[in-house]
């Protein structure tokens, strides 16, 4: 492969700039490897946004965004901006990209690493060989739902957000869900809360439509309230997890605690065309920012993703996912995913080194 790539990269705050420097080290060398060339241009989101344009979401962030083959972000957010008025706060500056790209289709792997099984909260053998995907509907729902605000109504004031999705909203996520499936083991899981919310009743009747597109595929339904028990008593049962916005925000925090730490999943987000985005699930820790402590194998892991899912260089993202593997079956470990059995613990550039020398 000869072709050259734009990625655009969003170090955002706290740990973000620390993860994004292994993370790019790593994803020149893959590229590298791989014979292909990479333009790599640096931009502005969320608080240091903020301190330096006085916007969460410059135009020239979401402009050089829109105008490159896949961007890489850390994270935003930090009790610096905490005060702000929710329009300026740094995770505008997510959100906006989000609905400015399009990007309503978020993959979130819940993959354990073999030898992470102690690091896990739950029992090894209810999590040895974990293999999820989360597939959260991004550009939707609550989050982005009109009307909303807090307003005065009679004698106190009155907060309302709106949960919406339309049919054509549905009907493309659930696309999505059915077409991984049948890339995977086949077993697709819509969770809503039919049993209160119209929006829910709707949301199954389009994913059933949907459904006889795809009778490979064997469909299951879930309340949101038992798809969280489940995940924590036998999230083996899962292969692949559809929902809306609200709901698979907070199932996959559930889903990344089940690997051991929230330090390890990747993401991505996609649009029906155009530019990928990939994160860490992870925030930015104000509390170790700056130590040299943070995991950086969620953004690496990220990084592989972004060769996948939008490079189209499947090989580049096998080698570092890898390399990653390798490290941890050494031993090494950043704090948030050692277990105290006298594991090789090291910190966040080192991990990016050990990453980059077994790629
Ligand atoms: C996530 C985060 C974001 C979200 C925040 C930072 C806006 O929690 O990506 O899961 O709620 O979507
Ligand atoms: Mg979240």
């Amino acid at each position: 492969m000869s072709d050259s790539k734009d990625i655009y990269v969003l170090p955002g705050d706290g740990i973000g700039a620390e993860v994004m420097a292994p993370a790019v080290a790593v994803m020149q060398a893959a590229a590298e490897l791989s014979g292909c060339r990479l333009q790599v241009t640096e931009g502005l989101v969320g608080g240091v946004a903020i301190d330096a344009t006085g916007e969460p979401l410059p135009e020239a962030t979401l402009a050089a965004a829109q105008a490159a083959d896949a961007v890489l972000l850390g994270g935003v957010g930090g009790p610096k901006w905490d005060d702000l008025p929710m329009t300026q706060r740094p995770e505008k500056g997510l959100l906006g990209l989000r609905q400015g790209l399009g990007l309503f289709a978020n993959l979130r792997p819940a993959l354990l690493f073999g030898p992470l099984a102690a690091a896990s909260s739950l029992k090894p053998e209810l999590v040895a060989d974990l293999d999820i995907l989360i597939i959260r509907e991004l550009t939707g729902g609550i989050y982005f739902g009109e009307p909303r605000g807090v307003e005065q109504r009679d004698n106190e004031r009155v907060g309302f957000n709106t949960l919406v999705y339309s049919e054509s909203e549905i009907e493309r996520i659930a696309r999505v869900g059915f077409d991984l499936a049948q890339k995977r083991n086949r077993r697709l899981c819509s969770v809503d809360k039919a049993n209160v919310l119209e929006v829910s009743q709707l949301w199954r009747e389009v994913v059933n439509r949907v459904h006889s597109d795809y009778p490979d595929v064997e469909l299951s339904h879930m309340y949101v309230d038992n798809a969280a028990m489940q995940l924590v008593r036998e999230p083996k049962q899962f292969d692949v997890i559809v929902t809306g916005n609200m709901f698979g925000d907070i199932l996959s925090d559930v889903a990344a605690m089940l690997t051991g730490s929230l330090g390890m999943l990747p993401s991505a987000s996609l649009a029906a065309s155009g530019v990928g985005l990939y994160e860490p699930v992870h925030g930015t820790a104000p509390d170790i920012a700056g130590r040299d402590l943070a995991n950086p194998l969620a953004t690496i892991l990220s990084v592989a993703m972004m060769y996948r899912y939008s490079l189209g260089m499947a090989e580049a993202a096998d080698r570092i996912e890898a390399a990653v593997a390798s490290c941890l079956a050494e031993g090494y470990r950043t704090a948030d995913i050692d277990d105290g059995n006298g594991r090789k613990r090291v910190g966040t550039r080192a991990m990016g080194e050990l990453v980059l020398a077994r790629l």
